[in-house]
């Protein structure tokens, strides 16, 4: 459908043009970690050393920020577009990082390798967009590689959220199919058709309210992101029981999800439907009825093989060895959220002191019930405030204080080599975090702040706008770039305020610097 040129070794998916670099924090060892002991089950132990296989990674940034931040880690990852496998090895040898290695294999191709048994055998982005035969392959590397007690961390397109778009994306890809244009060019006259479709009346869009708003959220996507998302031959969108069904041949079950928000019942359900999803009893039915009630669009599901629940004390134990930390500004975590079951606001007695305790720095349970502002809340209460902060996306469990190698060296210099490519005009907007073993987002001009810091600059606010100015980028207002220097030195000198007081914080608390 496609017509990819490339169709004989890339089995119809798209690789006319390369895939958006992304960080994606469902992919952290300890992200999946805290999935698993939200709702009670043992996860592998980060502070040994432990192996991490990565299918379809893409340019491999996550990986690659994994790696430099989990030294106990042994990192593997896969993908059979060599563009995407040289931008990865690229990276990885600018920063130093030795505990990775990327393959330029096919799922078929990636059985003849040697290969250890894994802690963890992670998809992200990948699951819906290849044919049932290599769904059939991964789940084959899955049951022949994956340690007993392993994770597997999967992402896909699921139904029914994405029931009513069906339609519009088989008539792009249909239309699509019958112009002999580039693929970009063939997705914009798709998307032209479908407009046509809908100024002119078709009662699709009018049955399916959904599709009219996507479109023109579709309008303002990224189009290497667009391509891969729409315009692969095989797209299948899968209910969970439908992947329950597939990990199951390889002795999995599903014990969490990769969403925080949905580890929490309480706050997960719409309406009256917490009351429906409670009378069903069979797991998998459970978490189709959600999908239901929170009409899924898309699912990240966490998977063990073999499945071992902690005692009340070994939960415990594990708050008290794992630090949590925010990873936004404490101005930033206003106390209230929207959950599927409506906006929550949050108890300021219980939450205020909490914040306050974290944006001083990564603590343990044990830590944050020293304080004394916190020492009258109970454990279990604390436990569950820390869950909700963790959904509302203000905060991650850390690497745990036992891990001996806690040198940030490897770290430090992936974060330099990614400042470096800010300054060469690549934005990539995520560091390393070996506090969390995980990626912090940083914005561009956020990262040439931390440049002036480390490099101890007179004027901070100079100093980036004059590496702005050699990027030839400006700042916006309104939308609309400033064009003047000393709009935009002003509008610098705000930021650089904010960052001082904010980010900077931020950044020590995570090791960045
Ligand atoms: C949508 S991208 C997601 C990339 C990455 N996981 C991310 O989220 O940024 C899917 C990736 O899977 C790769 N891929 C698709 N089919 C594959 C196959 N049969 N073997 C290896 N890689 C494959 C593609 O090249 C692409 O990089």
């Amino acid at each position: 459908m496609s017509q990819n040129v490339n169709s004989a070794w890339s089995a119809g998916y798209v690789t006319e043009v390369d895939y958006t670099v992304g960080f994606y924090r469902e992919l952290s060892p300890s992200f999946l970690n805290w999935a698993a002991v939200q709702r009670g089950y043992r996860a592998p132990d980060l502070d040994r050393p432990f192996t991490v296989l990565e299918l379809g990674c893409g340019h491999g940034y996550s990986a690659n920020v994994l790696a430099a931040c989990n030294p106990e880690g042994r990192f593997y990852a896969t993908d059979f577009n060599p563009t995407h496998v040289v931008s990865a090895r690229r990276l990885a040898a600018e920063a130093g990082i030795t505990n990775i290695s990327f393959f330029e294999d096919s799922f078929s191709e990636l059985k003849n390798r040697d290969l250890p048994e894994f802690d963890y055998i992670n998809l992200h982005g990948v699951y819906s967009w290849i044919s049932p035969a290599n769904r059939h392959e991964i789940v084959d590397i899955i049951a022949r590689k994956l340690k007993p007690g392993g994770l597997v961390y999967v992402s896909y397109n699921s139904l029914p959220g994405w029931a009513a778009m069906a339609p519009a994306r088989r008539l792009m890809t249909e239309y699509a199919a019958t112009l002999g244009v580039p693929l970009t060019n063939k997705f914009e006259q798709a998307l032209t058709l479908l407009q046509q479709l809908k100024d002119s009346g078709a009662h699709y869009f009018s049955a399916n309210p959904m599709v009219a708003p996507r479109l023109d959220k579709i309008r303002e996507q990224n189009r290497n992101y667009l391509l891969h998302e729409y315009f692969n031959d095989a797209w299948e969108l899968l209910y969970h029981a439908d992947v329950a069904v597939e990990m199951g041949t390889a002795k999995l079950n599903f014990i969490a999800s990769a969403n925080y928000a949905e580890n929490l019942d309480h706050l997960s359900f719409p309406g009256q439907t917490r009351a429906v999803y409670d009378q069903i009893n069979d797991p998998v039915l459970k978490e189709t009825v959600r999908d239901f009630a929170t009409n899924q669009q898309f699912r990240r599901d966490l998977f063990s093989r073999g499945r071992i629940r902690l005692t009340a004390a070994e939960h415990r134990a594990w708050h008290d060895a794992t630090p949590f930390a925010l990873v936004r500004a404490r101005s930033a975590c206003p106390l209230k959220g929207a959950f599927p079951a409506g906006e929550v606001n949050l108890k300021p007695e219980a939450y205020e002191p909490l914040l306050d305790a974290l944006a001083s720095g990564p603590k343990t349970l044990a830590e944050l019930q020293r304080q004394p502002a916190l020492a009258q809340q109970p454990p279990a209460s604390l436990i569950e405030s820390l869950q909700v902060l963790g959904a509302l996306g203000y905060l991650q469990a850390g690497r745990p204080l036992s891990c001996k190698a806690r040198n940030a060296a490897v770290s430090r210099a992936f974060n330099q080599a990614i400042l470096h490519r800010a300054l060469a005009g690549q934005d990539m907007t995520t560091l390393a975090s070996p506090v969390l073993g995980s990626g912090v987002n940083l914005a561009l001009t956020d990262q040439l702040f931390l440049l002036a810091h480390q490099q101890s600059a007179k004027d901070h606010a100079a100093f980036v706008w004059s590496k702005l100015n050699a990027m030839g980028r400006r700042l916006l207002h309104e939308g609309q770039p400033l064009n003047d220097e000393a709009a935009n030195l002003a509008k610098l000198r705000e930021m650089g305020d904010q960052f001082s007081r904010d980010t900077l914080p931020l950044c020590r608390n995570l090791a960045l610097l």
